[in-house]
């Protein structure tokens, strides 16, 4: 049931189809090379992007900019404390640089990091420590088409493998990513969080939580746990968190900002190591690279993102989304996660090859036909992984509405019309780092 009306509203306009297929050929057929004045429907990200509330806004105009000791940063303090029940916390401006403080206070060179399925920033950051970041999903994390309700959960056996080659002594690090991104958003069990955990007691490794999507991830456990059927989305998020020594997240995703992130620990040693990496690369340890403001914005949201008639609202939301898309014959990866609905484009256009990328294929196309940007996740962001060729449309919190959704649905039946006349594309300039190509490579029908 919907949770919520509009009190501030922000014009969107679709340009005519000549202006969306300009716009299309000079930013290089790559989406993120879009001006977002020339998008009309922005599925690209949920980070960062979705709506605050009137409390927020509020929060915002009563946030303290003291450079030491703010009090904002008391009221992060106090919402980590009761929503997610760690002691400490090191505020960063956003996931990634949670990542750079606790990964490089973990890591070093020649280590192992496992995870469920590492993020780009996770892996990036893994590696920039010199260490070596390997991911070990489920088997079916990556069929689109398998039924299960946990798919984002962690391979034991897989973990058990890398260990028994490498020896515990090189892995000192477990990751629990919720829900798993990487894995087209699926969620993670309790019940898995727990072997982890004890996974994690063998070979004497830190276990840290990624808990970007957490809410969302506790809502899937509410309703598919049996254990936790008449919990509450606040009562498993305490639960599942409370297994790890450490949290990152991105406050941009479950904490309902635009900006902003942390380190939670309830570790004293490596609360104080975190402090004196976050001054090097944030900022002070009570604002972390944020302004008070945002930190104060952070804390209510934080507390938000566990009402039930939020987070249910907003699952929901994407999951119906999902429903309407397949509803036309779109091959949707099923279950739909918590933020995002996954298209398997490989199967809209199994014409087109992986090396020449379906999966932008039909970005482009979803821009053509209507303005609609989402994001390939499949051989050009990924290349030289067997991954299937999917595309995100991932849906910011608390913005768009039934009619937005019609728009992208009838957009995606105007492509699969004309599916037989679309081609895939080939790279015609690379930048320099190629693990990063996807953000600004340009390319060219074929
Ligand atoms: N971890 C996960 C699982 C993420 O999804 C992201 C960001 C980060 C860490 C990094 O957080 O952006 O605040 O620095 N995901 C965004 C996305 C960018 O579009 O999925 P950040």
């Amino acid at each position: 049931m919907v949770a919520y009306k509009s009190k501030v509203v922000e014009r969107i306009r679709l340009p005519s189809r000549e202006q969306r297929s300009r716009a299309l050929e000079e930013a290089g057929y790559n989406a993120f090379n879009l001006s977002a004045d020339n998008v009309f429907i922005d599925l690209l990200t949920d980070s960062g992007t979705g709506a605050m509330s009137d409390d927020q806004w509020a929060a915002l105009l009563r946030g303290d900019e003291s450079y030491a000791g703010s009090a904002s940063f008391d009221r992060l303090e106090s919402a980590v404390a009761d929503v997610m029940g760690f002691e400490h916390v090191v505020p960063t401006h956003q996931g990634r640089g949670a990542e750079n403080v606790l990964y490089g206070t973990l890591l070093s060179e020649g280590d192992v990091a496992l995870n469920n399925t590492h993020f780009d920033t996770t892996r990036a950051h893994v590696s920039n420590q010199g260490a070596d970041p390997v991911d070990c999903p489920v088997s079916g994390a990556h069929n689109p088409e398998t039924d299960e309700p946990f798919k984002g959960n962690f391979s034991l056996e897989e973990a058990r493998a890398v260990v028994d080659e490498v020896g515990p002594e090189r892995v000192p690090l477990v990751i629990l990513t919720i829900t798993n991104n990487s894995a087209a958003g699926q969620p993670v069990s309790v019940a898995n969080t727990r072997r982890v955990r004890a996974f994690a007691d063998e070979i004497d490794a830190t276990f840290v939580i990624d808990a970007c999507r957490f809410a969302e991830n506790a809502y899937f456990v509410t309703r598919r746990e049996d254990e936790f059927a008449d919990a509450t989305v606040a009562e498993v998020a305490r639960e599942q968190l409370g297994h790890a020594d450490a949290l990152v997240m991105s406050g941009k995703k479950d904490g309902l900002v635009n900006v902003g992130g942390f380190v939670a620990t309830d570790d004293e040693s490596l609360f104080e190591r975190c402090k004196q990496r976050a001054i090097l690369y944030e900022g002070f340890p009570t604002y972390g690279g944020m302004a008070g403001r945002d930190v104060a914005a952070m804390a209510v949201g934080l507390r938000e993102a566990v009402e039930e008639s939020y987070v249910e609202d907003r699952v929901e939301q994407v999951r119906e989304f999902g429903a309407m898309l397949e509803e036309i014959g779109l091959p949707v990866y099923t279950p739909t996660s918590g933020h995002a609905v996954y298209i398997d484009a490989g199967a809209t256009f199994p014409e087109i090859p992986p090396d020449e990328f379906p999966g932008q294929a039909l970005v482009c196309e979803l821009y053509r036909e209507g303005g609609v940007r989402g994001v390939e996740l499949g051989s050009f962001a990924f290349p030289e992984t067997d991954r299937p060729e999917l595309v995100r449309l991932a849906v910011p919190r608390r913005t768009y509405h039934r009619e937005h959704f019609d728009h992208v649905v009838e957009t995606a039946e105007a492509v699969l019309e004309k599916r037989d006349e679309v081609s895939g594309l080939e790279i015609v300039s690379n930048p320099a780092v190629p693990e990063l190509r996807h953000f600004s490579a340009a390319l060219e029908p074929l």
